[in-house]
Parts: structure tokens; C-alpha cells; sequence
């Protein structure tokens, strides 16, 4: 249990978010495989407070039902009409009982850059200084919108905070802003959101309110400093959701890189907070990595893959690929141009190439579908080949089948596999077979038509055609050579 552990954390996320201009509430939004309250939601963990409270509103159905899934630990507080964020955190507290004792740490919905350690901090001063509340400020370059913090002249002493559209000039001019983030003393803050008037330019309940109530009852005001602006900026517009998604998606891709992978190109990489990676992974250009996708020792990826909760064994090579699901082997070889759909495995240097689809396929060590094929729905056993142009034919048109290959099969070109099927280990088939009974072990099955030769047809059919002075010719040529 860490030394600050706060007795709650209260998360406002009641607002509709107008700006983003969405059917989606706006804390739903996604960056880097997270939802903006998600992102709020894992930072506040970070602190293991005894309470996690989020208060909704707007749309709180779906809010409340994104919550069940990424938060199941978190409280719901309804906040049915949106008076201000002094209103909402008094509705935060009433899921509490109204009240708590300890510190109580509030949090806005929709800051995805906050980190953990911002919080952890502004929690230790907090209580370090025994203040009554804490603020967490940065100076901005622009201020504009935001609630100007100001400090007594001669102390520095934090005195109020002033909302954007209550300030008088000189208060604008101020470039130390609050971030919408505090920690306060439980007991004091319920008493001091009684005293909250709406007596402003919004009519609302402002939390803000509550420092200048606390500081006249002569109760310690303090602040802390965020040391980087940017990881306190609140999403409002879908500008701010895109500069913000490039910022969290440089901070996933440093941490990579100074833990020993090659990102050839930062800027046309994304990745999701979930994704892992093990020493000198190199990852190339145009590269999209979501979900729980890993990517082991030395194996490369790119250019041009987009993986979804996609395993790539270490030293494997994945280029130019769209796979979900999917298990790669070491040493294995997949792409360029390559589509490996969910349950696709394949083993220890195995190759699944150029124009192949794959789907709930365990493909085993070295063996190769080298070219141009549909494998679903297929077991094929180890260090076979599968020619090109093949087709596990799965579909009767209303349910799936399997299809098995042994060991050491070598598959004609342009085969259909009309399932379900089995080939026996070390059997071939011949190319252009439609293959629709099993076929033993070390047999050769042949499933075409046989070749009949017309002879003289173009000749007779065809007569003064280019086809027919060519074929002359050959007769004529191949007469004088013998
Ligand atoms: C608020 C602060 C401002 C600060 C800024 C930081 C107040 C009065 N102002 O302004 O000082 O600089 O945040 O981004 O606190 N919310 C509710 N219920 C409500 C109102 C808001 O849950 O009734 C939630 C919103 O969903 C949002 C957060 O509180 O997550 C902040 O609300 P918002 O309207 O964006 O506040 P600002 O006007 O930006
Ligand atoms: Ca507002």
C-alpha cells in the first residue's frame, strides 16, 4: 500500500463534450487502443485509492456500460443535469456517503496525458504541506478558455482561481492555468461544496470555488506544478484528440526504443498502450500495432503491417500484413501481402506469403503456402508444401468444414481441398486436383480431367488465322530440323 494512497478518486465525466461533434460520448473516444476516460481511469489506479468513483451524465448508459468493461473495481455517480464541476463532485461524494475522511483526488475525464506519476506527486505534496487543497497548475502558452490560478504578490500564495470568462484583463494575462486536477482534504471539501454559489457567468457550481472558501476558513491553498503542460491539456475538439494521440503514441514509442527496438519511423508508427515488445524488434514505416499484439526478440515487422492481438515469434518477419489473432512463429516468414484472419498459427519457420488468406488455420513448423491460396479452416502438419493457387474450399454454403494435411505433403499447384478432407502424411497431389476423398498416406492423388489432344483443330477451324500460320510454321520447322 503506497505511503498517499488517497481514501477516493472522483473522475468527472458527466459533460456531453459538444465539440467533438460525435454520437459518441466524448470520454469514449478512442487513442492508442484506450478510451479517453480509460486512459484517466489507469492513472488514478496507479494511486490504489480505497474508492473510485466516476460521475456521469450525459449519455450515461453507454458510459456507464464502457465503465463495467475497463473498470469493473469503479462506482458510478449520476450527475442527471450538468450545474458545474462543483455540482458534479458533490454528487461523486454522495455515492460516498457525502463525505470521507482522508484525501480525495479529482480528476476530469477527459486529460488522457496524465500520468500516474503527475498524480502521485501532486498526492505526496498534498501531503507533505497539509494543505486543505491542492491544485495541479502549468503555465501554457496559450491560456485562453482555461481558469487562471492567482497568487498572492508578496507570498506566491495560490489565493483563487478565476474562470476564463469571469476575468478581468490582468487576470487573463496570467499563463499559470488549473488543470482541472486536485487533492483535498474529504471532510473539508464536502463542508466548502455547501458554501458553492452559481452566482457566475455560467450559472453553474464551480469546484474552483472551493479553494477561495477553504483559504478565508484559513485553511492551507497549495499548488503543484505539472513539469510538462501538454500532459494536462483536456480533449475538446477532434484537433486536440489527434495531437493528443500523437503524443501518447511518441511516449509508447521512446519507451520502446530505449528499451532496445528499431522504430524506423516514428511518425508513420502507431501502436496501442497494450502492445509489447522484446529486445532489437525492428519496426518499419507505416506500421499499426494494436491490441495485445507482442513482438518477440529480433523479428521485424513492416513496412506496412497492421497487427491486431497478433504474436510474432522472435526473429520472424511479417511485411506488408493485416493479420488479427494470429500466432507467428520464430523464424517464420509471412507477406509481403498477406491476410492472416483470427486462430491463424504458424510454426517455427514456416511461410505463409504472397496474396494469402488465412483463417482458424494451424499451419506447423517449415511448412509453406507460399503463393496466392485460401487456408481456413485446416490443420497441415509439419514441413509440408502447399502449391500455389490452392483453396481450402471450407463452405457448403451453410456450414464449415476441415480440412487436414499431414507431415511432409507435397500439394500440386492450384488444388481445391473440398472439406472436410484429409491428406495422410507424406502424400502428394497432383496440380489442378479438386481434391474431395482423403487421400492416403505416401499416395499420389490425381482428380482431373484427363488431356485429350485434338490435333489439326486450328488448322481446320481456325484457317489464315495468326494461330494457324504460327502452328504451320512450327510443323514446318520442327519437319526440317528431323
Ligand atoms: C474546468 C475548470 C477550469 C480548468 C479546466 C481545465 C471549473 C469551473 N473550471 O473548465 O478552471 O482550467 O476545467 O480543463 O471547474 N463536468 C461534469 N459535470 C459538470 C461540468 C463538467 O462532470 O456539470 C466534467 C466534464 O465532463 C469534464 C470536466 O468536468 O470532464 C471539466 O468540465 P469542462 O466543462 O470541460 O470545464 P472547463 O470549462 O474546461
Ligand atoms: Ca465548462
Amino acid at each position: 500500500m503506497s505511503a498517499n494512497r488517497p481514501a477516493a478518486v472522483v473522475v468527472l465525466a458527466a459533460g456531453e463534450g459538444t465539440r467533438m461533434k460525435s454520437a459518441t460520448p466524448k470520454v469514449l473516444h478512442d487513442i492508442c487502443g484506450r478510451s479517453l476516460v480509460g486512459h484517466v481511469l489507469a492513472a488514478s489506479g496507479e494511486l490504489e485509492p480505497e474508492n473510485l468513483v466516476v460521475v456521469v451524465g450525459h449519455a450515461r448508459e453507454q458510459v456507464t456500460a464502457h465503465l463495467a468493461e475497463v473498470a469493473p473495481g469503479a462506482r458510478t455517480a449520476v450527475q442527471a443535469e450538468q450545474n458545474g464541476t462543483g455540482h458534479a463532485v458533490r454528487m461523486g461524494l454522495e455515492e460516498l456517503g457525502g463525505s470521507v475522511d482522508g484525501t480525495v483526488v479529482v480528476v476530469c475525464g477527459d486529460t488522457p496525458l496524465l500520468t500516474g506519476e503527475t498524480l502521485r506527486r501532486l498526492s505526496a505534496t498534498h501531503s507533505a504541506d497539509g494543505n486543505a487543497v491542492t491544485v495541479l497548475t502549468a503555465e501554457v502558452p496559450d491560456a485562453t478558455g482555461y481558469g487562471r490560478i492567482v497568487r498572492d504578490e508578496a507570498s506566491g500564495a495560490v489565493t483563487a482561481i478565476v474562470e476564463h470568462k469571469d476575468a478581468s484583463p490582468e487576470q487573463r494575462a496570467i499563463r499559470e492555468i488549473n488543470s482541472g486536477v486536485f487533492a483535498f482534504d474529504g471532510a473539508l471539501l464536502a463542508g466548502a461544496l455547501k458554501k458553492v454559489r452559481t452566482d457566475n457567468s455560467q450559472g453553474e457550481e464551480y469546484l474552483t470555488d472551493v479553494l477561495g472558501i477553504l483559504r478565508e476558513a484559513g485553511h492551507r491553498v497549495g499548488a503543484s506544478v505539472a513539469g510538462d503542460h501538454r500532459e494536462i491539456a483536456g480533449i475538446n475538439n477532434r484537433v486536440q484528440l489527434s495531437q493528443a494521440r500523437r503524443i501518447l503514441n511518441d511516449r509508447l514509442l521512446t519507451a520502446a526504443m530505449l528499451s532496445g527496438v528499431t522504430v524506423v519511423d516514428p511518425a508513420t508508427t502507431w501502436v496501442d498502450v497494450s502492445v509489447t515488445f522484446e529486445q532489437d524488434v525492428v519496426v518499419h514505416p507505416g506500421t499499426q500495432l494494436h491490441g495485445a499484439t507482442h513482438l518477440a526478440e529480433g523479428c521485424e515487422v513492416g513496412p506496412n503491417a497492421r497487427l491486431t492481438d497478433t504474436r510474432v515469434g522472435a526473429g520472424a518477419r511479417v511485411d506488408n500484413t493485416v493479420a488479427s489473432g494470429a500466432e507467428v512463429g520464430p523464424e517464420a516468414s509471412v507477406g509481403p501481402f498477406a491476410y492472416l484472419r483470427p486462430g491463424t498459427r504458424l510454426g517455427r519457420g514456416g511461410k505463409i506469403g504472397t496474396y494469402v488468406e488465412t483463417k482458424n488455420a494451424s499451419i506447423g513448423e517449415g511448412t509453406k503456402v507460399p503463393h496466392l491460396s485460401y487456408v481456413g479452416d485446416a490443420t497441415i502438419g509439419e514441413f509440408s508444401n502447399i502449391g500455389a493457387a490452392s483453396v481450402f474450399v471450407n463452405y457448403d454454403g451453410q456450414d464449415k468444414h476441415h480440412t487436414t494435411v499431414g507431415s511432409h505433403c507435397r500439394t500440386g499447384s492450384d488444388n481445391m481441398f473440398v472439406a472436410p478432407v484429409t491428406v495422410g502424411d507424406g502424400a502428394y497431389t497432383a496440380a489442378g486436383s479438386v481434391i474431395t476423398k482423403d487421400v492416403p498416406p505416401g499416395s499420389l492423388a490425381v482428380a482431373r480431367g484427363q488431356q485429350r489432344n485434338i490435333e489439326g483443330w486450328v488448322a481446320r477451324k481456325r484457317p489464315g488465322s495468326a494461330a494457324a500460320k504460327a502452328a504451320e510454321e512450327a510443323v514446318r520447322g520442327s519437319a526440317e530440323e528431323g
